[in-house]
Parts: C-alpha cells; structure tokens; sequence
C-alpha cells in the first residue's frame, strides 16, 4: 500500500518523541500464555541456508561503528549521526537501496524481527541463526535520521558520505502517533526477546515502550501531517492500526489487563475494523494484531467476558483472512499470479506474499498447538496442514520455484538478481564518487558487491522481473521485507513447530 513514487523506497523517517513522563512502574503478571514448548524436530536444510543468507542483509544495512563485521565491502559509517542534538544515534540501519534511517519502517522491522524470535527461537537456535538474529534487534534500538530530500540527491557508498545528516523529530505540537506507537511496539516485543538473559536492558526498553505509547495515544496525529515531506517516501494511510498493535504487544509485554481492555473495548470497536480483511505492511498492521491477539484467544485461560468477545472478533478476522490466503478456499482471493504467488502491489511486490505466508505460519502454529483442527470457510474445512502447504508455495516460489526460475533471495541458489538497486553493493569498495557516482547507477554490469541475503521487490504480476539496476520498483530490498522472510523461514526451519510461551 506503499505508493513510492520515486525510485528510493526509502522510507520514513523519523524519529522520535523523546518523552518525558513520570516513571513507570512495571507491573508484570502472569499472562497465561503458556503454551508447551516441544521438541523444534529436524532441520530443513534448504530453508536453513537461505535463513542463515536472509540474515546477513541486516548486517550489509547496518550504520555505525560495526562489530565483528563479516561484510568484505562494508566499514564504519554515519558515525556523527545525532551529534546536533548530542545524542548517539550511530546505529541502526539504512533501510532499502539508500542511506536513511527512516523510523517508522525501521520499528516495524524491529517488531517483526522480535515476533520471529518469540515464535520461533527454539528453531533458529537449533539450526544456529538465533544469536545473529538477536544481535541485528539489537542494532537497530536507536534512533534514526535522516532527511529524504538532502539523501536522495547523492549515489554514494555509506563509508564515504559527508552531507548534513538532519534529524526530524517529533513532539507534542508535531504528534506522530505512527511512529511512537509502531516504536513502542518495537520495544515491547523486544523487551520479551531480551527478558530472562539481558533484564535491566529488557526492562528499560519495557519503559520506553510504555512512555511512546502513552505520548501516541495522548498527542493523536498522524505523522504524514506533521512531516508531509514523509508523504513521497513512506506515507501512513492512518494510525489507529498502530495504536491497537502496539496495546496488543504492550499487553504480551506487560501482562497488564488496561492494555487487553484497550484493543478489545472501545478502541477495538472503532479502530479495528473487525470482520474486515487487510493486507499487512509496514502500513497497516491489523493482520498482524488480529494473530497476534489470537494467541491470547487460543492460549489465555483468564480473560475477561466482555474483553473475549472482542478477542474473538480479532481471531474471526485472522480466520477470514486465511481463507483468502488459500488457494482452494472458496473465498481465495484472485490476486494471485498464474505461478501461484499472493500478488497484491507493483512496487515490492514480495512483501505481501512473504508478510501473510508469515502470518499464516503463525496461526497454523497456534491451531497445532491448542489442537484445533481446522478453519472453516465458508463450510469448506482448512487444516493446519493446508495452511503450511501454502506458506511453503510462497516461500518456494522465492527461492526459485517459479517461472523466471529464479531466486529473489540473493545469494541463494545459482540465479538471482545481479543488478540489486542498492548504492553500497553498485559501488567498487575503493572507489572515490562523492556525492556523484551516478555513473555506477547506470553501469550495465552486475553489483561490483554482493547484497548478502537481499529479499527484492519481485516480479510483475506476469511473474517476469527485469534486473536492471534502476528498476527500484522490482529491484530493491528492504529491512522489513528481510526480518518478514526471517520470520517465516524461521518457521519452517525444522520440521515441528510448536507455538512457544513468549516469558
Ligand atoms: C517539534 O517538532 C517540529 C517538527 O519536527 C520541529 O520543527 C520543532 O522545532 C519541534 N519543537 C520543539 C520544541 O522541539
Ligand atoms: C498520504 O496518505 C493520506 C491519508 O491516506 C492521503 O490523504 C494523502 O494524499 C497521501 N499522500 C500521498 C502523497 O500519497
Ligand atoms: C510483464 O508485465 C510488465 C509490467 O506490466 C510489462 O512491462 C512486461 O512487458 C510484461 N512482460 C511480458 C513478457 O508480458
Ligand atoms: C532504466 O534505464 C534504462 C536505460 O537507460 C531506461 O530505458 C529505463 O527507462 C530506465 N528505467 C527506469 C525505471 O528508470
């Protein structure tokens, strides 16, 4: 639902509210979500590579000072970041072909890496990827910056860059509930990550998350009105869907009754559009906070009355969606391609497919676990089984079985994209551009660098993808799209997967 109109897709900037509140005292109760942990079961070679690929980018994205970097062509860069107002916001990463820090699809990024963790840690760490993944979350816990417009005139490596770096910040008279509350969300679920081994850190990112939700929820506003110079890069169609999936953590976090109250009360009934399908993006987030509340539908023994009936209209909408997600339901949606992928938009065509192959991963995981049998759709029964067998169509699809015969994962398999719209990888490591070295833009040969684990925009609805450096529209990665493929092939990286407790 992005509409990027020019060729970065860049995103969003911002960020963010530091805000002063009183201190918060975490109170933690038994959330009741405990589902038992299982054996992961054997490895699935093929998705264990390309996990392990998929993992990299984020270190081939990474700003700062780097730390054990296994990157050849990458080094230290955007070291004064935040200097203006003596803050140290080095770290991060940049988040598609370019070199901003946009913060709103950063957070998201740091939500969706921190959720594949919670679910499917015991599989990463079985298969070794748990520990890279947990230390690219990481990364990204600082804030961002960045200005689009300043950024977007330059084709240079990272390394070398030496504009004016802007920080736009927001505050109570420019509000931005977006990005506060898509970054509370971000701490909230990596606080769970970081919980039983890094306490004080975890605990510290709980009250972070605590103080951003409350300043999005009391300064109500979009940040696409405060910042309009967002608009051509990451646009928000609207906020509600952030303040519910930010409750929603808050809650899994927290376990504070107040925050289920907030998504399945009043806020439920005006902002979340049950009985409503949506497609999940770094735009909208009510796919995922419909699973992410059915998790505490299928797990919590100690809801509320009046709050189960809203937890129920969340799970009855996750349910409606899968029924569209798959093939043979008889309510399946028709945006597919005649290769079988969910095909909803031209620009990063991937990132559907792979967010609600992600979701539906989730869900089967939960029906397994609670011994649900089967979705009804429509009278037509759906197994957990069916479900899997069409996550694994979309993530086969990426990773060559398609008509292009091609991977979009770059670095899996022997034919991905050469020409990755991406300045750090089209630029010779030594070379000397400035500002200009647009003509490595338009060089017609491949990357001079490897993007590690790029997950690209992907192809047309016809299923073709013409790789060419200057097509962003189908060339270019992003962060998100890498911790959704994360999280999904984390999923299918043993054979077993059995929801786990998130404490
Ligand atoms: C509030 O944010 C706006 C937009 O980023 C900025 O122009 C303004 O200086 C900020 N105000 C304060 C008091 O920091
Ligand atoms: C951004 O989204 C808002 C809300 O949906 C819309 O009114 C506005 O036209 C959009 N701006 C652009 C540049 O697409
Ligand atoms: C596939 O679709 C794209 C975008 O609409 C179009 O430019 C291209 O020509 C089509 N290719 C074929 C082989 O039809
Ligand atoms: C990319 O460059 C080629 C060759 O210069 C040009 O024909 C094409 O229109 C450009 N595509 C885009 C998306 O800018």
């Amino acid at each position: 639902m992005g509409r990027r109109k020019c060729c970065c897709i860049c995103c969003t900037l911002i960020v963010v509210a530091v805000v002063a509140a009183a201190a918060v005292i975490l109170v933690r109760r038994s959330r009741g979500v405990a589902p038992v942990p299982g054996s992961p079961g054997a490895i699935v070679e093929k998705y264990s590579e390309a996990l392990g690929l998929a993992l990299q980018f984020f270190d081939v994205q990474k700003s700062g000072k780097l730390v054990n970097n296994q990157i050849s062509w990458r080094g230290d860069s955007a070291l004064k970041d935040g200097d203006e107002e003596g803050l140290d916001l080095s770290k991060g990463m940049y988040d598609a072909g370019d070199h901003i820090k946009f913060g709103f699809p950063m957070a998201f990024t740091a939500t969706i890496l921190s959720w594949g963790i919670l679910e499917y840690g015991d599989q990463m760490s079985a298969a070794n990827h748990l520990e890279p993944a947990k230390e690219s979350l990481k990364w990204i816990t600082d804030y961002l910056v960045g200005d689009p417009e300043i950024d977007h005139k330059c084709w240079e490596r990272p390394e070398t860059m030496t504009e004016k770096r802007p920080l736009t910040q927001l505050n109570t008279s420019y509000p931005g509930s977006e990005v506060a509350a898509e970054t509370a969300a971000a701490l909230a679920a990596a606080s769970l990550v970081f919980k039983t081994e890094e306490s004080t850190y975890s605990e510290m990112l709980l009250e972070h998350a605590e103080q951003l939700f409350t300043f999005a929820d009391t300064h109500r506003g979009s940040y696409s009105v405060s910042i309009p110079k967002v608009q051509k890069y990451y646009n928000s169609t609207g906020y509600t869907d952030e303040l519910l999936w930010a409750a929603a953590w808050l809650y899994h976090a927290t376990g504070d009754e107040s925050y289920l109250s907030y998504v399945a009360l009043e806020n439920g009934y005006k902002f979340a559009n049950w009985g409503h399908t949506s497609w999940f993006s770094w735009d909208n987030k009510l796919a995922g906070t419909q699973v992410l509340l059915s998790r505490v539908n299928f797990f919590a023994s100690n809801v509320q009355k009046a709050e189960l009936v809203g937890l129920q209209r969340y799970r009855k909408t996750a349910e409606a969606l899968i029924c569209e997600l798959l093939p043979d339901s008889p309510s399946a949606t028709l945006s597919r391609t005649q290769g079988g992928l969910i095909w909803i938009s031209e620009w990063n065509a991937l990132l559907h497919p792979v967010a609600s192959a992600f979701l539906a991963l989730v869900y089967s995981d939960y029906m397994l676990t609670s011994q649900t049998p089967e979705v009804s759709c429509s009278g037509q029964s759906l197994t957990p089984a069916d479900i899997r067998k069409f996550v694994i169509s979309q993530v086969d699809y990426v990773l060559g079985d398609n008509p292009m015969k091609m991977s979009y994962l770059v670095g899996y398999g022997s034919k991905y994209p050469e020409q990755v719209h991406h300045r750090g990888a089209s630029i010779p490591k030594n070379a000397k551009t400035g500002c200009k070295g647009f003509q490595w833009l338009e060089s017609t040969e491949a990357n001079p660098n490897v993007a590690v684990g790029a997950l690209v925009g992907g192809p047309f609805l016809n299923d073709t993808y013409i790789d060419v450096r200057n097509n962003s529209m189908q060339g270019e990665p992003t962060t998100y799209n890498s911790a959704l493929i994360v999280g999904l092939l984390s999923g299918l990286v043993t054979t077993s997967s059995v929801a786990e407790s998130f404490s």
